[in-house]
């Protein structure tokens, strides 16, 4: 790699320093454009998770492309707002959700799914005679990593399936219209048959509810980050989805709104982790190519083991050599190259110090969990698009990072 979006990687750098999160626009238009056309169903609505990624240009791509928003936090909301996204184009998905939250989506007019019987019993006092959405855990769940299945008895999410007569009570006690029912198992799933064994529970739980107008299926698409990985088929997805969905909204009696909310498959692969090389070192067991960035940069190699490949864009033609990636952070995980078990070398063109690296697929869960740690400031982030690149974020300064202190 030595362009993205025709833009020369060391010209980018040059440009906007090190470290640096890059993302193609090209490639976030055509996933949510693919996943749209896999979905042969007319009456559906793509709900981007900008968990994954809340920088707002990203968002506001989106938006032009017909998403709406999942959210789970007030701050992700009021990102949303400044994307452009308007009030009913938001479902919020929030976690143990406290009172205020609530308040705060009923003054701002957002449509709450509820994930607990003590939420609705809440929600219920707080705004009796409304529409609510549920959260159902279908007692199964996926992931590529226990951290992210959010389905079956380990998980804290949703009301387990076979509570539906209590949700019903609770509704009926306080005329709470359910209009919604939602369910997300996890996330980082190449398996189609994952989704459909999930779909087929919660179809049978949403059957008992008269009167929805939407379900939403959740996020949970998995991409390839191995080079060795499958990508989960999304035209047989797509296919599988919307003919047992049709098939339900017959028996239903009704055409409902079939929601999906991915965050990883629309903007994972549009992302690229740029960093220096200052440092190359031996151990009797590894050779280290040490880097200007680290776990407060991308997270994920230390906190799943996931893989992320990493590419010399300084030295592509280089002679491979099997070495590990490690950041600057204090910690000994604090290495890009892993798998979970240990440090797991990749096969790089030959790196030397300077050299410009490029970890790949870091555009979902990379910015958004990125930290301080070590009081390092966060990157940069660049938008390129055909041999253009403008800043959508500006890099973090020591002033950013203490702008909090009393
Ligand atoms: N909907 C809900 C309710 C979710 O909790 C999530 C993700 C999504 C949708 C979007 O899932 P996606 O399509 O992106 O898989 N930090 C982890 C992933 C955590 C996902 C949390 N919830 C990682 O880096 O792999």
């Amino acid at each position: 790699m030595v362009a993205i979006g025709k833009v020369k990687v060391s010209q980018l750098i040059e440009r906007f320093g090190s470290p640096l999160y890059v993302y193609d626009e090209d490639i976030l238009r055509d996933r949510i454009k693919i996943l749209k056309k896999s979905i042969g169903y007319p009456n559906k609505q793509i709900l981007y998770a900008c968990k994954s990624n809340t920088n707002p240009s990203i968002m506001k791509v989106f938006r032009e492309e017909g998403a709406w928003i999942d959210a789970v936090s007030p701050w992700e909301v009021e990102i949303a707002f400044k994307a452009g996204y308007q009030s009913h184009e938001i479902l919020y998905t929030g976690d143990n959700v406290t009172d205020e939250e609530m308040k705060y989506c009923l003054d701002k007019n957002i449509q709450q799914n509820l994930g607990s019987l003590s939420q609705i019993e809440r929600y219920g006092k707080m705004n009796p005679h409304s529409h609510i959405c549920i959260r159902i855990n279908p007692d199964c769940g996926a992931g590529h990593h226990g951290h992210t299945i959010t389905g079956g008895p380990e998980s804290k999410f949703g009301i387990y399936f076979d509570k539906i007569d209590k949700i019903k009570s609770l509704a009926s006690k306080y005329d709470l219209k359910i209009v919604g029912i939602h369910s997300h198992i996890g996330s980082g799933i190449l398996e189609v048959d994952e989704f459909i064994k999930a779909i087929d529970i919660i179809l049978g739980a949403a059957q008992h509810f008269k009167t929805l107008e939407f379900i939403d299926f959740g996020g949970g698409i998995g991409i390839p980050y191995r080079p060795r990985d499958h990508g989960i088929d999304i035209a047989h997805f797509g296919q599988r989805i919307s003919q047992r969905f049709s098939q339900f909204c017959k028996e239903y009696g009704r055409n409902l709104s079939l929601y999906l909310e991915p965050g990883r498959f629309l903007v994972g692969e549009s992302g690229t982790l740029l960093v220096t090389v200052n440092n190359i070192k031996e151990t009797p067991t590894h050779k280290f190519a040490g880097t200007n960035s680290g776990f407060n940069h991308l997270i994920r190699p230390m906190t799943y083991g996931s893989y992320h490949e990493i590419v010399n864009c300084s030295n592509p033609e280089g002679t491979p050599h099997k070495i590990a990636v490690s950041g600057n952070i204090c910690e000994s995980g604090d290495v890009f190259t892993q798998n979970g078990k240990g440090i797991e070398d990749q096969s790089i063109p030959e790196i030397r110090e300077g050299d410009i690296l490029g970890i790949l697929n870091a555009g979902a869960y990379g910015f958004s969990m990125a930290s301080n740690y070590n009081t390092r400031p966060r990157p940069a982030e660049v938008m390129v698009r055909d041999g253009q690149a403008r800043l959508i974020r500006r890099r973090e300064t020591f002033d950013d990072l203490t702008q909090t202190l009393v």
